[in-house]
């Protein structure tokens, strides 16, 4: 019998429901929360809310396209094996909305129930389709809050190698754009314009922190200091060059770490994953770098790289072959380790 997996995705500011049939995506909906762009970052109380009206259809959405031809959603339900959902990190009022759903529903059907950890889901987002890493392999995960390099021993042995004492990279590409005036979240936009700019017209500075650990506050101060000395338009007059420079200092930052991690592991599978492996810089930069170093290199599908539930889904099907179940009473929680 195929084993059949719900999961649910709500710990930041995207609802996503996804399902997979024996660890293949069969659908992955992602509802957008539009209403903190206005803000310049997500607000916890609107993002809570805008799960609580996005979650039922796009659950409905994600069993209407893996089961077409079931007709009820009743009979749909029916054909889960298991609920799961992202437990931590993340916010609480979101991660509470996903958690509460999923359990409702796993106690409803008496079906099992899956908490995920939504870093743990970002690394194994790699092994969604055909060309997946072999183990051993090495991902750096970037996103909003998290820059860490992960060693994958296992689907569920990782450990995080090198990781950033203060700002994660998603960060620093979202606060250098702020400086630019530019809206949230802003990595996406840096990285649109700096596709006309010149990536070596400013330089940056790039910080010197031991181990596989990561700096990225020291940029944004930089990038401040800079900006604060020019006239009045200069951001106008050189926005795609100011994004090309800046993404090219995160890049480099991010890819001499994986470059030490490899050399210090000897591992040569390397993965990225995270929202920012969204980025067109760090894609080019990372398959550029494995071809001249002779690495097997991996990058999640756009639509898996920022937060989205197939990911969850990848995660509980294997937490669901070892027998890694919870608790009804399991509850998110905003931070957890791993
Ligand atoms: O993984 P994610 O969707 O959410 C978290 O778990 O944090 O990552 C969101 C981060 C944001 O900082 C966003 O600006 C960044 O990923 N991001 C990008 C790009 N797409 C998303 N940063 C640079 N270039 C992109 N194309
Ligand atoms: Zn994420």
């Amino acid at each position: 019998m195929p084993t059949c997996i719900l999961a649910i995705e709500s710990s930041c500011d995207e609802t996503s429901a996804s399902v997979c049939v024996d660890g293949k995506i069969l659908s992955n909906y992602i509802a957008n929360q539009t209403v903190h762009e206005q803000f310049g970052g997500v607000v916890p109380e609107l993002a809570s809310r805008a799960h609580m009206q996005n979650i039922v259809p796009v659950v409905d959405a994600a069993l209407k396209t893996a089961f077409p031809q079931l007709l009820t959603p009743n009979s749909r339900l029916q054909t889960l094996d298991a609920i799961a959902f992202t437990q931590s990190p993340g916010l609480i009022g979101s991660l509470l909305v996903g958690a509460q759903f999923a359990k409702s529903l796993a106690l409803s059907l008496n079906k099992p129930l899956i908490a995920v950890h939504h870093m743990q889901a970002h690394v194994l987002a790699n092994l969604i389709g055909e060309d997946k890493p072999g183990f051993p392999f090495l991902c750096l995960t970037v996103s909003g809050g998290h820059t860490q390099i992960v060693l994958a021993h296992s689907p569920l042995e990782l450990e995080v190698i090198g990781e950033t004492i203060d700002d994660a990279a998603g960060e620093a590409f979202d606060k250098s754009a702020k400086l630019l005036g530019l809206s949230y979240p802003g990595g996406p936009l840096i990285d649109k314009y700096a596709t006309a700019g010149d990536p070596l017209k400013f330089k940056f500075a790039e910080p010197q922190i031991p181990e596989l650990n990561f700096s990225f506050s020291g940029l944004k101060t930089s990038v401040l200091y800079f900006l604060q000395k020019q006239e009045p338009g200069f951001i106008e007059q050189n926005l795609h060059d100011l994004c090309a420079s800046i993404q090219y200092t995160i890049v480099n930052i991010l890819l001499k770490k994986l470059k030490k991690a490899v050399q210090q592991t000897g591992i040569k599978n390397v993965c990225i994953a995270g929202g920012v492996s969204a980025n067109s810089g760090l894609r080019k930069g990372i398959q550029a770098m494995g071809e001249r170093e002779g690495w097997k290199t991996f990058i999640p599908k756009f639509d898996y790289c920022t937060d989205n539930a197939a990911m969850i889904a990848i995660t509980a099907y294997y937490k669901y072959l070892a027998g890694e179940f919870s608790s009804i009473e399991v509850g998110p929680s905003a931070r957890a380790e791993w």
